[in-house]
C-alpha cells in the first residue's frame, strides 16, 4: 500500500531565536527537513507535501523538485497545518504525517507505522516512546486496561508539584509521527477547537476523536528528539554525527576517535582509510582508499583518490590525485588540483593551483594561480607575485623546473621546462626552457671590516670625554664602501 506523507514545517520556530526558518537549520551537513525527506522516502511514490509558513522563499527554493509545497495561512496549530494540506491529498491511501523538526527518525520507523496501518483494523497509528524525561512532548494517557485515551500537551498538563531534580518516572510520550486514514483524519481535523493552553489546533487531539487508534513503541527513543531550540539542535547533530560514524567504521573506515571526528553525511570514505582525530570531513567530500587524514585535518568539498595522506592542513573545493601527501600545516584553496603522487610540505598554500605529477613543494611556499607540469620542485620560501594590485596573473611552471629556495615569480611569467631559477631571485621575466634564471644583487665580501670597525671604536671608549672623531659614514653599515 503506497502512503502519502505530510511534512509540516509553518511553525513560528521561535525557541530557535533566528531568521532562518528552523528546518533549514544544518545537523550534520543537512537541513533539518533533509533528514525527515529520507525518514518519508520508502512511504510512497508520490513526492512528499510539506507545509510551509507564507512567503518562506528560502524553504521552497530548497524543496524545489523534492517535495510539493502547501502554505499554512496562519500558524493556528498543527492540526491546522495538516487540514492546509488536504487539497492536495485527494483519494484513500493511508496519510503518514511526520514533523519537519525530528530528524532522527529512521525510514524502517516509518515503514513499521505503515505495517502496522496495513495489518488492519484501526483509523490511526501513533509512534510514541518511553522515556524519563518528557519534557516539551505530548503525553500519551492510557485507560486502566491499557488502551489508548488521547494526548495531553505538556502546557495542558494539571500543575504538579515540582519533581524532584535527576530522572523521573519513566513515561509515555507521543513522537510526532502518524498515520491515518484518510477519511477518518479529515473528519476528526474538522471537528477539533482551540480550546486549550496555547489556543492552537492540536493535531494531537485528532487521535482521541477516532474510533480505533493504536501504538507503535519506538524502539530507540533517541529518534524522537524533537529540535525545539539549538541545545536540541546540537543534540540532534551529535546523534546524526554518531550514526554517520558508525556506518562508515562498519564500512571498512577507521575512526580513531569518533568523539572527536567531525564528518557530515553527505561525505564518502572508501574501506582501510584513517581518521585521525580532530578530523572534520564536510559537505561532498570524497576520499578514496586506505588514505590516513589528519589528526586536525579540516576538509570541505574535497576529492582525493587512493592512499593520500592529508595532515593537520585545511582544504576546501579541491581535487586530489592518487597518493598525494599534504602537510602538516597547510591551506589548499578552491580551484586547485594535486596530480599523482605530489607532495606539499609544512606551511604551503595554494589557490587555483594545478600541481602536476610526482612535483614536490616541500616548505614555505605560496602558489596562486600557478600551473605546475610534473616532477617539478619549488623550493622553500618560493611565492607567486600573482597579484599587481588589480588583477591575478597566471604563473606556468614547466615539467621537471628546479625553483630555487626564495624565488619570487612575479605572474604571468613562465619557467620553462627544465629551466632552474637562483635562489632569492625575483623572477620578472619568462626563463626558456633548460635555462638558469638569476635575478638578484651579486655579493660583496669586505675582508677584515669587523676588526677594522672594532679597532676604530676601541680609543673612543677610554679618552675620558674627550670629543671622539666621527666615523666616517662607510663604516657604519655592512654594505658601506670598505674604509
Ligand atoms: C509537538 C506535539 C507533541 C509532540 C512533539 C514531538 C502537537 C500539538 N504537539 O509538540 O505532542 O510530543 O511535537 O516533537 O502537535 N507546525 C506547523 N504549523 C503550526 C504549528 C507547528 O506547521 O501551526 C509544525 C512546526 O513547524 C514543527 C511541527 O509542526 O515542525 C511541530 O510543532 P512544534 O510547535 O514544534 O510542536 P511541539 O511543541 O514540539
Ligand atoms: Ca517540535
Amino acid at each position: 500500500m503506497a502512503a502519502r506523507v505530510v511534512i509540516l514545517a509553518a511553525g513560528r520556530g521561535t525557541r530557535m531565536r533566528s531568521q532562518l526558518p528552523k528546518v533549514l537549520h544544518p545537523a550534520c551537513g543537512l537541513p533539518l527537513i533533509d533528514w525527515v525527506l529520507e525518514a518519508a522516502r520508502d512511504a510512497g511514490p508520490l513526492p512528499p507535501v510539506v507545509v510551509v509558513a507564507p512567503g518562506a522563499q528560502a524553504l521552497r527554493q530548497h524543496l524545489e523538485g523534492r517535495a510539493t509545497v502547501v502554505e499554512q495561512p496562519e500558524p493556528r496549530g498543527t492540526g491546522d497545518a495538516v487540514r492546509a494540506a488536504r487539497p492536495l491529498l485527494a483519494g484513500d491511501d493511508p496519510v503518514v504525517v511526520l514533523y519537519g523538526d525530528v530528524p532522527l527518525l529512521r525510514s524502517e520507523t516509518v515503514r513499521r507505522l505503515l505495517d502496522r496501518f496495513e495489518a488492519g483494523g484501526v483509523d490511526a497509528v501513533l509512534l510514541t516512546a518511553m522515556t524519563a524525561d518528557p519534557t516539551g512532548y505530548g503525553r500519551v494517557l492510557r485507560d486502566p486496561e491499557g488502551a489508548f485515551v488521547r494526548v495531553v500537551e505538556e502546557p495542558d498538563l494539571p500543575a504538579l508539584p515540582r519533581p524532584d531534580p535527576g530522572p523521573g518516572p519513566t513515561v509515555e510520550v507521543n513522537t510526532g509521527a502518524y498515520v491515518f486514514a484518510p477519511a477518518a483524519l479529515w473528519d476528526a481535523l474538522d471537528r477539533l477547537g482551540s480550546d486549550n493552553a496555547q489556543q492552537e489546533i492540536y493535531l494531537t487531539d485528532a487521535p482521541a476523536r477516532l474510533g480505533r487508534v493504536a501504538t507503535v513503541e519506538l524502539g530507540d527513543p533517541e529518534e524522537m528528539l524533537g529540535v525545539n531550540d539549538r541545545v536540541q539542535l546540537a543534540a540532534a547533530a551529535a546523534s546524526l554525527r554518531r550514526r554517520v560514524l558508525t556506518r562508515l567504521m562498519r564500512s571498512g573506515v577507521t575512526v580513531e576517535d569518533p568523539a572527536t571526528t567531525y564528518v557530515d553525511a553527505g561525505v564518502e570514505v572508501g574501506p582501510d582509510s584513517v581518521l585521525r582525530p580532530g578530523s572534520v570531513l564536510a559537505g561532498r567530500t570524497r576520499l578514496g582508499r586506505a588514505c590516513v587524514v589528519g589528526p586536525f585535518a579540516q576538509l570541505e568539498d574535497t576529492e582525493a583518490g587512493d592512499r593520500c595522506r592529508i595532515a593537520t592542513a585545511h582544504l576546501a573545493g579541491c581535487r586530489l590525485g592518487d597518493g598525494v601527501t599534504i602537510g602538516p600545516f597547510n591551506r589548499i584553496r578552491p580551484g586547485s588540483v594535486l596530480e599523482d603522487h605530489s607532495r606539499l610540505g609544512t606551511f604551503t598554500e595554494v589557490a587555483r593551483s594545478r600541481v602536476g605529477p610526482h612535483s614536490l613543494v616541500p616548505h614555505l611556499t605560496y602558489l596562486g594561480d600557478a600551473t605546475l607540469g610534473r616532477d617539478v620542485n619549488v623550493g622553500a620560501g618560493t611565492i607567486t607575485a600573482n597579484w599587481d594590485g588589480r588583477d591575478k596573473h597566471a604563473t606556468v611552471i614547466g615539467d621537471g623546473a628546479r625553483v630555487g629556495s626564495d624565488t619570487i615569480l612575479v605572474a604571468p611569467v613562465t619557467v620553462g621546462a627544465g629551466a632552474y631559477t637562483g635562489a632569492g631571485s625575483v623572477i620578472t621575466r619568462d626563463v626558456p626552457a633548460g635555462s638558469l634564471g638569476l635575478a638578484r644583487a651579486r655579493q660583496r665580501t669586505l675582508l677584515g671590516w669587523v676588526a677594522r670597525r672594532a679597532g676604530r671604536r676601541a680609543p673612543a671608549s677610554r679618552d675620558n670625554g674627550e670629543a671622539r672623531p666621527p666615523a666616517r659614514a662607510a663604516d657604519r653599515t655592512p654594505g658601506g664602501e670598505p674604509g
